[in-house]
């Protein structure tokens, strides 16, 4: 079976990309024919303003990718934007996409969502000012003909003031979380490409034809999307591509420092470009039980973050002591965090090592992705020959 995947570029993979994602792409390089795509050009969906950062991101990606098992010998791995052909397709699928189904999709849904959301912060500032302003237009020195206008006026130009400085980060961040929202979601990414973001996913997937897609379940949408689109061409042009399937894996959330789900966003991620000395900076930094203070007092490992690398990274017997001692108040923070560190670094240090000897060889780097590519490619030209062909054009 072809099965095919990709990631954007966002730079250097934490804990929560391998247990979530590569570790599920390096076992099934086993058993299937697999292609692994640096989708780079989905990097400029929302990150066009920052397009300096690209390279160096896509290379990151590939030294962990490379680091965490994705093997160029098992695997075909490439770059998105050295295969042209995806461009074209993409153009083509645009015509025959049905904008509604677009416009359904959960990712953009969301995001037009997020603007209803500032909309009613800017309404909240709004009620807040109002009484203030009320006050400051009453004392100016001359005459208000039009009263409610004016404050009305004033009160736009007030909130989208406060509103530019919460995005520009000049107001309290956490309230920004709290509302899920952030300045990417409110300015860049209101545009076109954003909007055919996931035809563009098609494009990647059916262009090698392949038959399974393994994705986290956020990707399902896509996937779906990229059947109907093969689907549409299928029946206005001829049988030409197989309905991919989805691949879900069951992957528990590994929690961050903080005990949320690790993210980059969230600044509670763990690198596998950490160095020994951040490894524990972070480890000892780890949130526990807010309600063990002391030593003494008894803990609920079952909603402890280090408890879960415990699980993960401990031995059997050991994890079952940990489990007991904590719950009994014998086992201190501290000690359960240094236990977990030797644990993690056992695990970390090795990789560390062959991190940086990737990272050394930048021609190795780049013939893998020129030979990746070049595979990529030979077979998309072929997909494209036959697309061609039977609508007429190019
Ligand atoms: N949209 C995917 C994500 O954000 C990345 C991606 C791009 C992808 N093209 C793909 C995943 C093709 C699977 C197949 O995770």
């Amino acid at each position: 079976m072809r099965v095919l995947s990709g990631m954007r570029p966002t730079g250097k993979l934490h804990l929560g990309h391998y247990f979530g994602v590569i570790k599920n792409w390096v076992r099934l390089q086993e058993e299937h024919e697999t292609l692994y795509m640096i989708a780079d050009w989905h990097a400029l969906t929302t990150g066009y303003k920052k397009v300096d950062e690209i390279p160096q991101n896509v290379e990151e990606m590939l030294i962990d990718w490379l680091t965490l098992g994705i093997d160029p010998k098992k695997s075909v791995i490439f770059q998105q934007s050295k295969i042209k052909e995806h461009a074209e397709l993409f153009l083509i699928f645009s015509m025959i996409t049905p904008k509604s189904w677009l416009e359904w999709n959960p990712t953009y849904k969301d995001t037009k969502y997020n603007l209803l959301k500032i909309a009613d912060l800017s309404l909240m500032f709004k009620g807040g000012i109002r009484d203030n302003l009320k006050t400051f237009i009453a004392k100016l020195p001359y005459k208000i003909e039009d009263f409610e206008s004016l404050e009305e006026m004033l009160l736009d130009n007030v909130s989208d003031a406060l509103i530019q400085a919460l995005f520009e980060g000049y107001l309290d961040k956490e309230m920004l979380k709290e509302l899920n929202v952030s300045k990417r979601d409110f300015y860049d990414t209101d545009t076109y490409g954003f909007l055919g973001y996931p035809v563009l996913q098609a494009v990647d997937i059916l262009i090698y034809k392949a038959q399974a897609v393994p994705v986290g379940e956020d990707q399902l949408p896509h996937i779906e999307l990229a059947r109907e689109i093969a689907r549409r061409f299928n029946n206005l042009y001829g049988e030409t591509f197989p309905e991919p399937q989805a691949m879900l894996t069951e992957t528990p959330r590994l929690p961050g420092t903080d005990g949320r789900k690790m993210s980059k966003s969230y600044n509670n991620a763990i690198y596998f470009a950490d160095t020994k000395e951040e490894l524990q900076r972070k480890v000892m930094g780890f949130f526990t039980d807010p309600q063990k203070l002391r030593k003494g007092d008894p803990g609920r490992p079952e909603l402890c973050p280090v408890f879960f690398y415990h699980k993960i990274f401990t031995t059997w017997e050991k994890v079952e002591e940990i489990e007991e001692d904590c719950k009994r108040g014998k086992l201190g923070c501290v000690d359960c965090k240094r236990e977990m560190l030797k644990n993690l670094e056992l695990f970390l240090e090795p990789l560390r090592e062959k991190r940086q000897e990737y990272a050394k060889d930048r021609a190795l780097l780049r013939d893998i992705i020129k030979e990746g590519s070049e595979k990529a490619k030979s077979i998309a030209s072929k997909t494209m020959e036959e697309v061609r062909e039977k609508i007429r054009v190019g």
